[in-house]
């Protein structure tokens, strides 16, 4: 997952160049890629070779700076920059974190919604505490899992949810992005199920060739999408963020639980309400 991202040497790759940069300022040695502000660890880092791109030191400035200010991932600034374009965090006094491990998407909820909002997270993957932010661990696929984030928000529906989930990543491009069309399925299945008339939904797609199909799905719970891709995104990943605003359920659709199970959200979504269309 991580791979498709983040370069999985970035830390390695950064040990290496801070002590490049020692050693450079010991006057030893120096190179042009150095004296240029670039540095690339030839690939023993675990970046292909690609950490002295101009794509990893834009995501290394980021890194740095998730560091500096402590948030758990650099993700966290794809999150606050969507919030500086399109104001998506101002009104939520309740918000489910999809596919949130580590957790600095749940570290900005909970640093930027009101004190005493309800904030759940969800994950596959264990996840440290965050001050006011509920954790599970679990299949945002499952029904369990859906039935626990409900209860989780005391039975109240609530103002947003997010998800920057991603699948293990296989390397095959398609597969990659069928996989993450089917979180981002999942991930609206359960949006439609807990939102609030009016919330608001941000979820990362993989650009590809069912992008037009995952926003017209998208269109027919929302009043308002967009596809944004944040600063912080790196230009040569494919992935891009749906900001999805106005909630409603669209006539003819339960939001239902079950819907992941039984597939009645993808049928929906496909064929809409076939009465409807013949109206
Ligand atoms: C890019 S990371 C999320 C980063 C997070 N937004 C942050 O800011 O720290 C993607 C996450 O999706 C999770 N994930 C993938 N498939 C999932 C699923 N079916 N249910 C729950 N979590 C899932 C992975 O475990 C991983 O932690």
């Amino acid at each position: 997952m991580v791979a498709a991202q983040d370069c999985l040497g970035a830390s390695r790759c950064w040990q290496r160049r801070a002590a490049r940069r020692a050693r450079a300022t010991s006057k030893l040695w120096s190179t042009r890629d150095e004296r240029a502000g670039r540095t690339n660890c030839g690939g023993n880092g675990g970046c292909n070779g690609r950490c002295g791109d101009e794509a990893m030191v834009h995501k290394d400035v980021f890194y740095r700076r998730a560091k500096e200010e402590g948030w758990r991932a650099r993700s966290a600034f794809k999150l606050m920059q969507l919030d500086a374009e399109f104001n998506v965090l101002a009104h939520a006094r309740t918000a489910v974190d999809l596919c949130a491990a580590p957790g600095s998407w749940s570290q900005v909820l909970a640093d930027r919604l009101p004190a005493g909002s309800r904030i759940v997270a969800v994950d596959l993957q264990e996840m440290a505490p965050i001050p006011g932010v509920d954790i599970l661990k679990g299949d945002i696929t499952s029904l369990a899992t859906a039935e626990q984030v409900i209860t989780r928000c005391g039975g109240d529906k609530v103002d947003l949810v997010v998800c920057d989930g991603a699948p293990d990543v296989t390397g095959l491009h398609d597969m990659d992005e069928y996989l993450q069309s089917q979180l981002l399925v999942a991930a609206l299945n359960l949006a439609a199920f807990v939102l609030a008339p009016g919330g608001t939904f941000v979820a990362k797609i993989f650009r590809g060739k069912d992008v037009d199909l995952l926003y017209m799905q998208a269109e027919v719970f929302f009043a308002n999408v967009t596809v944004a891709k944040p600063q912080s995104s790196r230009d040569s990943s494919v992935e891009s963020f749906l900001v999805c605003r106005g909630f409603s359920v669209p006539p003819g659709y339960t939001p239902s639980m079950e819907a992941n199970r039984t597939g009645a959200l993808s049928t929906f979504l496909a064929w809409g309400d076939l009465e409807l269309c013949s109206m």
